[in-house]
């Protein structure tokens, strides 16, 4: 039988959560988020920020942590982090977050949240935290030494999670060992003190990764990823300036032509249509105009979540007050959670 942890048991976990939600969106809080290094990309949105939307808009009760603390973990300065942390909440409310029905806030402004850090520690293991993969992957990735905050970084998670009651988390697959963690921290708690935390599952989504402009993952620091605040002249620009290669004749090929393919990927996405039928369409037109096809989508895509993005920016006031109501909110859900905590564990003097 496969363990709990595993992959398949997971998904039809999901499978099923994502069939029950639709009749019983009540059942479920989600909580999910994102580090303010910078700005949001294609990556963000095809991947979570619509699925965000649509459980939203389902009725799920939807929580959006901004994990300005999560910056720290492997960085040695918050340069720049109230700009970063502002620009999320815009990106956010451009593609269809409703500050109305989601609560978007911040770490460092919700001290009880931080607060549920001391009894979740107490019941891992040091082994437990030093066999998390996705640690080890991140850490090595950064270059930087294995800091306290980043070996740790999964039961904060937990933190995040849990404080609100959230039952549901959209990952994807490299995430499900923080998951896993989030779960084993809520059973410990439970058995230990009485039952306060829910049961924690990852929301599996069936979008396929999306690659980056040159077939390689998405990321900010390879230059392949186009910002949803990128302007239409900078996305005309990256585009054209992506990598393909000298076969004149465009086929869909992810595994020979990663260049090629990712760009059709990026077009099929924004447009809904299959790569294989775009690449037959231009054929030997060549990358030229694959990438002025791919421009034109990605930009007719993109023009409507702009246009709210340069709106809302004008008025920082609002996005300030935005983020404000949330952290607000987010206090009140976290001192009462606190406040169970304290009474399970008697603490209450
Ligand atoms: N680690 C996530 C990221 O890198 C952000 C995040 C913080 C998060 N806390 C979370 C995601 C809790 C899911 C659940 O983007």
């Amino acid at each position: 039988m496969p363990n709990e942890g595993s992959y398949e048991v997971a998904l039809r976990k999901s499978n099923q959560i994502q069939a029950d939600l639709l009749e019983h969106p009540d059942k479920y809080c989600m909580l999910t988020g994102d580090r303010p290094t910078g700005r949001l990309h294609f990556g963000h949105y095809f991947g979570t920020l619509v699925e965000r939307v649509r459980l939203q808009d389902l009725g799920v009760r939807t929580n959006v942590i901004i994990a300005d603390y999560q910056v720290i973990t492997d960085r040695d300065t918050t340069e720049h982090i109230a700009d970063n942390v502002h620009n999320m909440v815009i990106d956010y409310l451009a593609c269809g977050i409703d500050p109305a029905k989601t609560m978007i806030f911040t770490h460092s402004s919700v001290p009880a949240l931080n607060q549920l850090m001391l009894p979740f520690l107490s019941l891992v293991s040091e082994a437990e935290l030093q066999r998390n993969p996705t640690v080890k992957a991140e850490q090595e990735a950064s270059g930087h030494a294995l800091t306290g905050l980043l070996l740790t970084y999964p039961v904060h998670q937990a933190c995040d999670i849990l404080f609100c009651k959230g039952n549901i988390v959209p990952v994807g697959r490299d995430q499900l060992p923080h998951i896993e963690q989030t779960r084993l921290i809520a059973r410990r708690f439970n058995q230990r003190y009485g039952k306060v935390f829910p049961d924690v599952d990852g929301l599996l989504t069936s979008t396929p990764m999306l690659p980056g402009l040159d077939g390689r993952k998405m990321s900010k620091s390879y230059g392949n990823a186009i910002s949803i605040s990128m302007t239409a002249e900078e996305t005309a620009k990256l585009i054209r300036k992506s990598r393909t290669d000298s076969e004149r004749n465009i086929t869909f090929d992810p595994q020979n032509r990663p260049g090629v393919s990712a760009l059709l990927t990026t077009a099929g996405i924004c447009t809904g249509r299959d790569p294989q039928e775009i690449a037959a369409e231009i054929g030997m037109g060549g990358a030229g105009q694959l990438k002025r096809y791919v421009t034109e989508s990605v930009n007719a895509y993109f023009e409507p979540i702009r246009e709210r993005r340069r709106e809302l920016q004008k008025d920082m006031d609002y996005i300030r007050d935005v983020l404000a109501d949330g952290n607000r909110r987010a206090n009140e859900v976290a001192n009462a959670t606190l406040d169970e905590v304290r009474a399970a564990m008697g603490m209450v003097y």
